[in-house]
């Protein structure tokens, strides 16, 4: 099996889709591994690394002939039109943001999986990449607020005086909620939290930090995912919300419904009613944040506070995100190799069917499919 990583090639991308460390077992299993000159440079993997572990390293194309692309970003039509019928790709895929690159996998007849659809089953933990990355889009969050902050996050009680701790809110405590607040805590900081799922206030407590209790329904819906609030819920909610946010040095929000735009939590009067001096950072500013007037990439000061849009947060960590990453990959591919090392694609099995969203020219994943059809 010839597997091909190439280089990323988005703005701002520095992860790579293989390490060392998850290309030698491949080699040692039989399989042919290629890798674009530099794809690793920025995650500190370079070429020689690559080869020491048995890989080619190859300048120019990587993609034709492959029968595995393992990518991060979603590759580009033009490269996927480089690609043979019946290649697999594995990486993360947007397929509703990015509706042109499943048009080109689905029209060049590739089996392409999406890592952002595998299954939540304890199976598939360790496949899991929206875990992995956003383990470290929320240890970022607490680190950037900990930054911009013009004071400690811990108590100190020094000769010259007392300073008392930060107070931080995080609101959204999943994956990288409850990352940013073990984060947070880790520096001293006093931490509190919000959430809509019910199963998060335990989690909460269980990193120590107070969970807010608002006078509110909770919202859950289908695999432990949050649903979509209507308007009235979301405005008593940011009504409710408006003390905590009022109150805290440091606010951190990392809310999302899949595949909805993010929660808008945090209106800019919420923001300017802050203590001059206070943070906000917005992990979900890619999506639409969760805070009004978030833009990704950008720290904007509202009044005296400053408000961060974070972009690309995993890859501000391209070592160990793409360490990650890199094995979650791997995990998945293990599914789809026979014991004689052939590529066998069992879309019987209920983690690969979950992530698969064209095969054979076909669009499997039913709401991109439905997609597409609205956009032709
Ligand atoms: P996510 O990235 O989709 O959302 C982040 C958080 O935002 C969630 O906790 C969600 O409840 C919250 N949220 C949504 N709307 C909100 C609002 N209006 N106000 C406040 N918070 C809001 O979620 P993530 O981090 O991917 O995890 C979601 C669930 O999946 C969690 O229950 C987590 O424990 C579970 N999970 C299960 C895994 C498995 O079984 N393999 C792996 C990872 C997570």
């Amino acid at each position: 099996m010839r597997i091909a990583v190439p280089a990323e090639t988005r703005p701002g991308e520095r992860r790579v889709a293989a390490v060392p460390d998850t290309v030698a077992p491949l080699v040692q299993a039989g399989h042919v591994v290629v890798v674009q000159s530099g794809a690793g440079a920025q995650a500190l993997s370079d070429d020689e690394s690559y080869r020491a572990v048995g890989a080619q390293v190859v300048d120019g194309d990587v993609l034709a002939g492959a029968d595995v692309v393992l990518h991060v970003r979603p590759l580009l039509p033009a490269d996927i039109a480089r690609l043979k019928p019946g290649a697999v790709t594995v990486g993360f895929l947007s397929p509703s943001a990015e509706p042109d690159g499943v048009r080109a996998l689905r029209d060049a007849q590739v089996t392409a999986f999406s890592v952002e659809l595998v299954p939540r089953i304890s199976r598939a933990q360790s496949m899991d990449a929206l875990t992995s990355q956003a383990l470290v889009g929320g240890y970022r969050c607490a680190l950037e607020a900990a930054m911009r902050l013009p004071r400690f996050f811990p108590l100190f009680m020094t000769a010259a005086g007392t300073v008392p701790p930060a107070r931080v809110l995080v609101l959204g405590a999943g994956v990288a909620g409850l990352q940013a607040i073990a984060t947070a805590k880790r520096l001293g900081a006093v931490v509190e939290a919000y959430d809509v799922r019910p199963a998060s206030a335990d989690e909460v407590r269980s990193m120590g930090a107070t969970f807010v209790q608002l006078d509110l329904e909770s919202i859950e819906g289908a695999g432990g995912y949050a649903r979509e609030m209507g308007e009235d819920r979301a405005a008593r909610q940011r009504e409710l919300l408006a003390p905590f946010v009022a109150r805290s040095d440091a606010l951190i929000t990392t809310a999302a419904v899949p595949g909805r735009p993010a929660p808008l939590l945090v209106t800019r009067e919420m923001v300017a009613a802050m203590k001059p001096g206070s943070v906000v950072v917005d992990l979900a500013a890619e999506s639409g944040g969760n805070v009004e007037g978030s833009i990704a990439g950008e720290a904007i000061q509202v009044g005296r506070v400053i408000q961060v849009g974070m972009a690309d947060a995993a890859s501000a960590m391209p070592v160990d995100a793409s360490r990650l990453y890199a094995k979650n990959l791997t995990n998945l591919l293990a599914l789809m190799v026979s014991g004689d090392g052939e590529l066998v694609v069992d879309l019987d099995d209920e983690v690969l069917a979950g992530a698969c969203v064209t095969h054979a020219g076909d669009v499997l994943h039913e709401p991109t499919r439905l997609l597409l059809e609205e956009g032709s």
